[in-house]
């Protein structure tokens, strides 16, 4: 393969979760490419979350077909989950252990050695600006440090494809900008980085491709810019409104 011919490093056909009777999601296809930063957006219960347990293998495929790194997550999921990291939407940082604690621990399911620990720890606590609160408890950190923790963490294994559930939902305007930073950052270093948000101006400043999902069904897919110059709308926004409806979901 030449170096210019893109790797699809995520491949989904006609993919299907079913939770009982509910069809959460409704048969989608999509591609990510290695390198890339790609975007899920819409609106509540639209499936994007159902989306990503399924690709780092948390909740199985009722049908289609899902392809990471080449691999199915039913076949070869611990081969998969040494290259993937994942900040989950529920903060699922332990409360009983201190921020470096909670970096450890995760050294320790990808069987890093102490030293390979102690640096990756360091580097990541700086990284996110979380050092001065190493061995404070969870409990003491602010919303946007917890965000920074639960990311910093998804990447103690180094992973090739970063999935981050609205990472930023509830920081302010500062915060947002560092995370943005830092996510940007890791893109540069050749990270996938597969994102969720609400936040549409920051899809339209992060992604280089989104998929709009609404009722379980791929919408809408492209380049953010693109597509708002396609729908001749003024802004990412005014495309979701447009596309998804002003009512309520839930
Ligand atoms: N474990 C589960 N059991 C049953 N239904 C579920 C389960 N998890 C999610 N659902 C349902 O599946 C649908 C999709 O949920 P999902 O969490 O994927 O949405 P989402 O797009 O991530 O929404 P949000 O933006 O609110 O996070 C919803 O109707 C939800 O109620
Ligand atoms: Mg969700």
């Amino acid at each position: 393969m030449s170096l210019t011919e893109k790797t699809k490093i995520i491949e989904a056909k006609n993919l299907v979760k079913k939770y009982g009777e509910l069809t959460a999601v409704d048969g989608i296809s999509f591609h990510v490419n290695a390198g890339e930063f790609f975007g899920f957006l819409g609106p509540n219960g639209a499936g994007k979350t159902t989306t990503m347990k399924m690709i780092y293998g948390f909740s199985p495929v009722s049908q289609g077909e899902l392809k990471i790194f080449g691999m199915s997550p039913q076949d070869d999921l611990r081969n998969i989950k040494r290259k993937i990291g994942v900040a989950p939407q529920d903060m699922s940082l332990d409360p009983d252990l201190t921020v470096i604690q909670n970096l450890q621990i995760f050294a320790r399911y990808f069987d890093l050695t102490k030293e390979q620990t102690e640096k990756k720890c360091e580097e990541l606590l700086n990284f996110f600006h979380l050092k001065e609160k190493a061995t404070q408890p969870i409990d003491h950190l602010s919303g946007g440090m917890k965000r920074r923790l639960l990311v910093a963490r998804a990447l103690i294994n180094d992973p090739e494809i970063l999935i981050l559930d609205e990472p930023t939902t509830g920081l302010d305007p500062q915060s947002r900008r560092v995370m943005w930073e830092r996510l940007d950052d890791l893109k540069k270093k050749g990270v996938t980085i597969l994102l969720t948000t609400h936040y549409m101006d920051e899809a339209e400043e992060l992604c280089d491709r989104i998929v709009v999902i609404d009722y379980g069904k791929i919408i809408e897919e492209g380049n953010p810019k693109q597509l708002i110059q396609k729908h001749g709308v003024k802004n990412l926004e005014d495309l979701f409104l447009k596309l998804t409806g002003k009512g309520l979901r839930d």
